[in-house]
């Protein structure tokens, strides 16, 4: 069977994928039926054997195409395929060399992963993965709230990073204030300010006579992202369109966009920090220390004011998130100013460039 046969073979797939995710031993020798939301609901088994003609073809894990560990180490050291090039760059090395589903697997205590590019694979595997999904985090992350600061973290990892049951406790505590339409209504009134404040900005920085802006329009747009993500969060604006930026905030940004370029060194490249901190490791560390302590010195100057304040309607979300739990609430405003500014930002950036160049 060809890779694109394989990669189009969804049984094939979810179980590649499933044996990853879920129960890495339990599954070798097992079939499982895809489910309906209501069976997995009714059911306290996430899995069920089942001799459906699709699972009865499905391939054993170990077939799925992909690198051996000791060509991956081979190939990301100098003079390798996979040393100098970005994440985009490698995937599509990878996609070009070993088809539309692959595995990289996993070096130095990290888990494997299987790559797809076939949307029904993503239907097959939520369907599949039960109440608590197992998603693949990101190693440093847990080693740096667990291991590295847990006077800050108390054992809370986050929803990033979180599997399980604990992952799925956080989700039950946030929901209700994070996923409510409630907060989206309350905040957006603000976040159109800001956006109106963003794009009046922009048009002051047009050259005249020309269709063009004179800046570095990803930054425009991370501070952008920034600046709602953090009235959201803390209820507080961070000046950074004006000529007197808040500097705690402009640090954030610099060390965020550090976290992301030297995450894909220790995260993503095979890395050997679990067992060897390098210099460069630790330049990581404290890049992780500074995300820390600037989004803790916001979230403590907020806890003080509202403490000030005294007790009346919660607006921010951390206000809201402090009345159930403060450890969750302080990770959860961490992780809001974190995962949102950078995936904000760069998808912003992109889809401008595409919706321009199509126009
Ligand atoms: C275009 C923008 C964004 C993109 C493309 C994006 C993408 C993603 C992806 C792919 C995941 C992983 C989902 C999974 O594991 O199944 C994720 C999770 C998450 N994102 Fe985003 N995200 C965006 C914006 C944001 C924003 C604005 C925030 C916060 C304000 C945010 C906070 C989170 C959190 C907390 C999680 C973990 C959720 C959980 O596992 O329960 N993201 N995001």
């Amino acid at each position: 069977m060809s890779n694109n046969e394989r990669s189009i073979d969804g049984a094939v797939n979810a179980k590649f994928i499933l044996r990853h995710f879920k129960m890495k031993l339990l599954l070798s020798y097992y079939y499982f039926q895809v489910l309906t939301r209501e069976d997995i609901k009714s059911s306290s088994l996430p899995y069920v054997e089942q001799s459906d003609t699709e699972w009865s073809r499905a391939l054993p894990y170990n077939s799925l195409p992909g690198p051996s560990r000791l060509r991956l180490i081979k190939e990301v050291l100098p003079g390798g395929k996979y040393c100098n090039v970005n994440m985009m760059e490698l995937n599509r090395l990878l996609r070009e060399t070993y088809g539309d589903i692959y595995l990289v697997k996993g070096l130095f205590g990290r888990e494997d992963t299987v790559f797809t590019y076939n949307p029904h694979d993503f239907e097959i595997m939520f369907r599949n993965e039960g109440i608590w999904p197992h998603r693949v985090g990101l190693q440093t992350f847990n080693y740096y709230r667990k291991k590295k600061r847990p006077e800050i973290f108390h054992g809370i990892g986050g929803l990033v990073s979180e599997q399980g049951k604990t992952w799925g406790d956080i989700r039950s505590k946030v929901n209700p204030i994070m996923m409510k339409s409630q907060t989206i209504r309350e905040n957006l009134p603000q976040i159109d300010v800001i956006a109106q404040e963003f794009t009046k900005r922009l048009e002051s920085m047009r050259v005249i006579g020309d269709n063009l802006i004179k800046c570095n329009f990803l930054e425009e747009v991370q501070k952008w992202a920034f600046e709602s993500i953090s009235f959201i969060a803390l209820n507080k604006r961070m000046g950074l369109f004006g000529d007197n930026p808040d500097r705690k905030a402009l640090s954030l940004a610099e060390n965020m966009s550090l976290f992301f370029q030297m995450s894909y060194e220790f995260d993503v490249k095979p890395s050997v920090w679990p067992y060897v901190q390098t210099r460069a490791f630790k330049e990581f560390l404290t890049v992780y220390d500074n995300i820390t302590d600037i989004t803790l010195s916001f979230i403590e100057q907020e806890m003080s004011e509202l403490q000030r304040r005294g007790i009346q309607e919660a607006k921010s979300v951390l206000e809201k998130l402090l009345k159930i739990d403060k450890h969750i609430a302080l990770v959860m405003v961490m992780d809001m100013l974190m995962a949102g500014i950078d995936t904000v930002g760069e998808y912003i950036f992109i889809f401008t460039y595409h919706t321009s160049k199509d126009l």
